[in-house]
């Protein structure tokens, strides 16, 4: 059962079955506001945080402005992550470009496109691809959709819109963007609570991460948006890479993930195969990282 506290909205999930009365009060962790689960009152309060409570994070955008700084890599390789500490991971496949069903052998399947044109339900178009991971496919079609539904005054809102019926049965929806900032971006952003950045060590990626972050501000503006900058494809041995590294630290501090992405040639091996990297070689520095991300991700 999901319980929203009246005064701070944190929302809890609690195991009914721990509780043998058909009424109770609670007592809210965050905010410490006791009150009553139905109208009917008892001398019973039930301490929330001795319960489980539900993670409020749950939808997370991969974007940004720069092409080719790993988002889809991130999307696929954190999604099996998190699928490997338990959690049940819905990836969205939201390029026309198709990079993610691609790298999961998916060719040509329903899409976002097929929802939208009410031709497929959602809970049909979306594939169990490895154990506790599923995916909402991309397909040619989708590019369409940037075209019939721009004009519409509330384009923005069609993906948080389509995934509100199957929200609850994930723990963690990843969705794959593309550069482009048109429908997708917006669409990404309006459905997500956080947002990852991945960037590389580079001059003009850097440029990349702030042209992101001011999309995210613009949206933030009336739809709260938490985001961090993930380092991605990174050289030790290379001046340049450790230099813009410490200029990103710098800059961002807080908003920057503590794990880094290595470059790694058997990530590039892993998707000849189309294999997550945990599933080709689970000793790789990639492999070892997205897990490490994961934990990262777990603790916001
Ligand atoms: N850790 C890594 N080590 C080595 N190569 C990597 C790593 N991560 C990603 N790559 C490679 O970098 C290239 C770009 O990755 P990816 O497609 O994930 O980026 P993208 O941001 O999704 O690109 P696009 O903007 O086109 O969607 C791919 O060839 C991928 O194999
Ligand atoms: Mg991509």
């Amino acid at each position: 059962m999901i319980i929203v506290c009246d005064k701070c909205s944190s929302r809890f999930k609690l195991d009914t079955r721990l509780i043998n009365k058909t009424f109770f009060k609670v007592r809210c962790s965050k905010c410490k506001h006791v009150f009553s689960v139905d109208t009917l009152e008892s001398e019973e309060v039930y301490e929330l945080d001795q319960i489980s409570q539900e993670p409020q994070l749950k939808v997370i955008a991969i974007c940004s402005h720069k092409g080719g700084v790993a988002k889809t890599s991130t999307c696929l390789n954190l999604g099996v992550a998190l699928s490997m500490l338990n959690k049940r991971i819905l990836l969205i496949d939201f390029d026309v470009q198709a990079n993610l069903s691609l790298l999961l052998g998916q060719r040509n399947e329903h899409s976002f496109y097929e929802i939208i044109q009410e031709k497929v339900q959602v809970s049909k178009a979306i594939k169990s691809v490895r154990k506790n991971v599923w995916l909402l496919p991309s397909n040619s079609r989708m590019a369409l959709l940037a075209k019939q539904c721009l004009q519409q005054k509330d384009f923005g809102f069609f993906l948080r819109k389509a995934l509100e019926p199957i929200k609850e049965h994930f723990d963690y929806i990843l969705v794959d963007t593309p550069p482009s900032v048109k429908f997708f971006t917006p669409n990404a952003l309006i459905a997500a609570d956080f947002v990852i950045v991945p960037t590389q060590c580079e001059f003009l990626a850097m440029n990349g991460v702030l042209q992101t972050e001011n999309i995210i501000k613009a949206v933030s503006k009336t739809h709260p948006l938490e985001y961090k900058v993930l380092i991605t494809m990174y050289n030790d041995e290379n001046t340049a890479s450790k230099v813009i590294y410490s200029k990103l630290k710098q800059k961002y501090n807080q908003k920057i993930f503590k794990t880094l992405i290595n470059y790694d040639s058997k990530m590039q091996e892993s998707q000849i195969v189309n294999q997550p990297i945990a599933y080709y070689d689970k000793t790789a520095s990639s492999a070892l990282q997205y897990h490490q991300l994961a934990k990262e991700i777990e603790l916001i």
